[in-house]
């Protein structure tokens, strides 16, 4: 095959929702219905098994859920699905958004009795950043859920998004009959066998709303012929070039957990989900496209895992491949210059690891290495290309980090920044003094952190509340500008691992009123690295 027939039929997704929308349930039935999995349970065995291959952590075990992003490939019907795992918890990391920046596109998980959630909206709002179209899938049909028209007005109302309903419930909970495809006029009838009964995990059968009208519960059927008639009429059919654009979603009903809808998600990302999509970069320092069939390998690395053999203190650096075809036991530049050769690349087929032969635009590959690659790295053969767009974001809780043992501290302040660079949390250090501020998106990460300073570092490490509770970037285009506030400032100010300047604040109104006294400076939330 081709190179540009081997990009062409990648896809690349994440799958975002809030906590307990069905996101694990759903991705388990991807995978069953994309056959890459033969049994239910494989990913998140419930109770005591729950994702035991993924969690190799004691605190994901203890808590039930993954810290850390992964991804999972399955093929369907000659396409290559890429799915990116990005964690559904409340108290996410920066792991999480950066999971995204990895994605072509992103099925947002509702459940149709909750409609958005906070969650959903902090992680949608990541998407439209990044213009990724978004195919929605609502959950849970099998339940009470509300009304569809209402739940199509709050992604209206609450995204600014466009829906475009391409199937029609006939009702939901005990009266679920099923859903009509409003573009054919299929009836795909809902029976509420279990997968013991011999129910698949695939496409539903189509028939004629007719041949079945009496299995269904009439005032469903009531609902249906209503509800979709007022669809059609008042609703917008999908047009593509609007959601590739991020202005338009199709939407489909379900329930992961019964199997239903399932199978048509995957049909809807076969027709609409982008082929891995152009990236801006750099090309020997002028702004460059780069196309997926162009020859030339060239990515960048998203996420760094460590401890994903415990008998190996490694780390796995996520490579999202956006052009040429990789082959392994290549050699490749990092932008800073240093070469890396890629002997043992892995391939992530569910929970499976396997060494990848060959990779190409839109794939992930896991590149075991001892920290000479870094989160926002460009890799490429010919070493002239550089991608921007991996985001630091401001830490929402800063702490400072400090041992029992004070002879330690030298030791600490390795561990934290070797921390720093896998990107698990962002080390400060201010102007005055000798303190070490980590900052973290969510508190799980200092949990996280704490955990592996002992079980890694073998360091006892206290997170204690520090004098700032706010971290944002400074920059300004004139240096002595920039210096002099950094000279009044000393001690509300300090720098990041890459030494880039920071303003370190015990509020946000204390952002807001620097802000307001030095208009000259931008104070901001998120940083792309420049490498
Ligand atoms: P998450 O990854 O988004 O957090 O959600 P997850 O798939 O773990 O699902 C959260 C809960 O919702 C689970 O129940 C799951 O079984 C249930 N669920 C998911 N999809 C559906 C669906 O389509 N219909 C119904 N009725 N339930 C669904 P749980 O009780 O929290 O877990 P468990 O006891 O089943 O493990």
């Amino acid at each position: 095959m081709l190179l540009s027939e081997q990009a062409d039929r990648r896809r690349t997704f994440a799958i975002i929702s809030h906590p307990d929308a069905g996101k694990t349930t759903l991705t388990e039935n991807l995978l069953l219905a994309g056959g890459a999995i033969r049994m239910a349970g494989e990913v998140a065995a419930r109770g005591e098994r729950r994702r035991t291959t993924s969690d190799w952590m004691k605190i994901e075990r203890d808590r039930g859920i993954s810290v850390s992003a992964s991804v999972m490939t399955f093929e369907y019907r000659g396409n290559v699905y890429n799915l990116l795992d990005t964690p559904g918890h409340e108290d996410f990391s920066e792991d999480t958004y950066r999971t995204l920046t990895a994605a072509d596109c992103a099925i947002m998980v509702l459940d149709a009795a909750k409609g958005i959630e906070p969650q959903t909206l902090k992680l949608f709002e990541v998407c439209r950043l990044r213009d990724i179209p978004i195919v929605t899938f609502i959950n849970k049909m099998d339940r009470e859920a509300l009304d569809p028209l209402e739940l199509l007005d709050q992604i209206q109302d609450q995204l600014q998004l466009d829906c475009a309903p391409l199937f029609w419930p006939a009702a939901s909970g005990q009266r679920f009959g099923g859903m009509v495809d409003l573009r054919s006029g299929d009836f795909l009838h809902y029976s509420k066998k279990t997968a013991d009964e011999g129910l698949t995990p695939g496409e539903s059968p189509r028939v004629e709303l007719e041949s079945v009208r009496e299995q269904v519960d009439p005032s469903a059927l009531e609902e249906l012929e209503e509800g979709s008639e007022m669809a059609r009429e008042m609703l917008p059919e999908i047009n593509k070039q609007a959601f590739l654009e991020g202005h338009m979603t199709p939407v489909v009903f379900g329930t992961a957990l019964r199997h239903f809808g399932v199978g048509e998600l995957l049909n809807v990302l076969e027709e609409f989900a982008p082929a891995p999509r152009p990236q801006a970069c750099e090309k020997k320092d002028q702004p460059h496209t780069l196309e997926r069939g162009d020859k030339g390998v060239a990515g960048f690395v998203f996420k760094i895992q460590a401890n994903m053999d415990p008998n190996h203190r490694d780390r796995v650096a996520f490579f999202r491949i956006c052009s040429g075809e990789f082959k392994r036991g290549m050699r490749l530049k990092i932008n800073d210059g240093k070469q890396i050769n890629v002997h043992n690349p892995m391939m992530f087929l569910a929970q499976d690891r396997e060494i990848a032969e060959t990779a190409y635009a839109g794939d992930v590959i896991g590149i075991p290495n001892h920290g000479q690659l870094r989160v926002g790295d460009s890799l490429s053969e010919s070493g002239d290309i550089k991608f921007a767009g991996i985001p630091n974001f401001a830490p929402e809780i800063l702490r400072r980090a400090r041992t029992k043992d004070p002879m330690k501290a030298k030791h600490l302040r390795k561990a934290l920044e070797s921390l720093a660079e896998e990107g698990v949390t962002q080390l400060f250090k201010p102007s005055i003094g000798s303190d070490m501020i980590v900052g973290a998106v969510g508190a799980l990460q200092i949990e996280v952190m704490a955990e592996r300073m002992v079980n890694e570092y073998g360091l006892d490490v206290l997170f204690e509340v520090a004098p700032y509770n706010v971290a944002r970037w400074i920059h300004c285009d004139d240096d002595s500008v920039l210096s002099a506030f950094l000279d009044k400032n000393k001690s509300a100010s300090g720098t990041d691992l890459d030494d880039a300047p920071v303003y370190l604040a015990k509020n946000a109104w204390d952002v807001g009123y620097a802000q307001e006294k030095n208009p000259e400076i931008r104070f901001t939330a998120t940083k792309e690295r420049s490498n």
